[in-house]
């Protein structure tokens, strides 16, 4: 059966490296017999536009049709005079929700020829392989009560609810030990059990699922700590696995180690492997437009889908060489750009890839 996959572009950056990583897709479909097509759909600020939401029910439907999801970014200044329930970020949270996408897989690799992009010095960063697993459709960002309203003193006071239940813990905890048990067998399970209850209980519970992979090491950690560690001494974390919030902040910070947030891709999978694939950037205004996004999070998402939802290992790995090759050649979009090395535009950096996929 050919497989079916929903491009959602979104705004600012989105199209512009989406475009690049369909041009990918393109060629691994005419060059390899990849039985597989897409379509575009709108998402976002552009859906907002177009159909005054930032997510139809059509498109949602063409979601749950599709054998996988790839997304650009959504959002930007134009959206932010709207309130939070029309936003171009609600499209996203609520992909994620409907489709069940609980599990977050965002690998901050360092590119051996990005040491010195790093915001670190490079015998920190040098190896980097860290994979943070963050729950995706749970905590602090779908907990209910949430709202703005007006407390006894007359006052208006904003409120969102911190809940995880035993089995959205547990089953974020598989997720994050079977990753474990495929790499290092290390798992760091960040947390604030020092001062919430919420995640006392995922401390427990992850330290009960624990004991069904023994050859696992499991420690946990404050995400303060955690946060203070991943800037001190990155390479201590093999696997880290962590709730909704805490793991947006951490990746994002753990994302620049690697050189550019534009480096870091994306796969929130369901408990199937179904899988929407993306970037952990967002829409990035300050550079929309003008060619100039690093379009290899969204080319490395690509990879990510065929190795997560489509077991196209071998192509996987021939678009992760293809970076590595397009990195050791000198091309650098401007986020990545060191001295000596090849400043190019998006478009750019995407020919370059294609020339070194063949
Ligand atoms: P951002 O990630 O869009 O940008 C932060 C900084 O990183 C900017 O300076 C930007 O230019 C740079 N950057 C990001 N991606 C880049 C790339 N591929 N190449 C080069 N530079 C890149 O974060 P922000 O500015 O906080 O948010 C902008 C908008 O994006 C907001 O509306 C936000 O809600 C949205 N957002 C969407 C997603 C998503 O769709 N998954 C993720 C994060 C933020
Ligand atoms: C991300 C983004 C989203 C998040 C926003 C845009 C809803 O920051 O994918 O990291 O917070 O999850
Ligand atoms: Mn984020």
């Amino acid at each position: 059966m050919t497989k079916k996959i929903l491009v959602l572009p979104g705004d600012g950056i989105g199209p512009e490296i989406v475009g690049q990583a369909t041009r990918v897709l393109d060629a691994l479909i005419a060059d390899h017999g990849l039985d597989m097509t897409y379509e575009s759909a709108l998402v976002g600020g552009s859906s907002f536009d177009e159909h005054g939401v930032p997510l139809t029910d059509e498109v949602l439907e063409k979601a749950r049709q599709a054998d996988s999801v790839l997304l650009g970014a959504v959002g930007g200044p134009k959206w932010e005079q709207y309130e939070i329930a029309v936003r171009p970020e609600k499209a996203l949270l609520k992909l994620r929700s409907e489709l069940k996408l609980f599990g977050n897989l965002r690998p901050a690799i360092l590119y051996p020829q990005l040491a010195s992009a790093s915001s670190l010095k490079p015998e920190l960063v040098s190896g980097l392989d860290v994979l943070i697993v963050r729950e995706l459709t749970g905590g602090i960002y779908f907990g209910q009560p949430r709202g703005i309203r007006t407390n006894n003193n007359g006052e208006r006071e904003g409120f969102n609810t911190y809940i995880y239940s035993e089995s959205e813990i547990e089953r974020i905890a598989h997720v994050a030990f079977r990753a474990a048990m495929l790499r290092d067998k290390r798992l760091c399970s960040v947390d604030k059990a020092n001062v919430l209850e919420v995640t006392e209980l995922w401390r427990e519970v992850m330290t009960r699922v624990g004991k069904e992979y023994p050859e696992v090491e499991l420690t946990h950690m404050y995400v303060d700590n955690a946060a203070m560690q991943l800037v001190r001494a990155p390479k201590q974390f093999d696997v880290m696995v962590t709730g909704n919030m805490f793991g947006d902040i951490l990746s994002d910070c753990a994302a620049m180690l690697t050189g550019s947030i534009g480096m870091l891709p994306s796969a929130s999978l369901d408990a199937n492997g179904k899988g929407m694939y993306e970037p952990i950037h967002g829409s990035a205004p300050d550079i929309a437009g003008q060619n100039k996004a690093n379009p290899l999070a969204t080319i490395l998402s690509v990879s990510m889908m065929l190795r997560h939802s489509f077991g196209e290992e071998a192509l996987a790995d021939k678009i992760e060489n293809a970076v590595s090759t397009v990195l050791d050649q000198g091309y650098r979009t401007g986020d990545i750009y060191t001295d000596g090395m090849k400043l190019v535009s998006t478009s750019e950096m995407g020919d370059a890839v294609l020339a070194a996929l063949k």
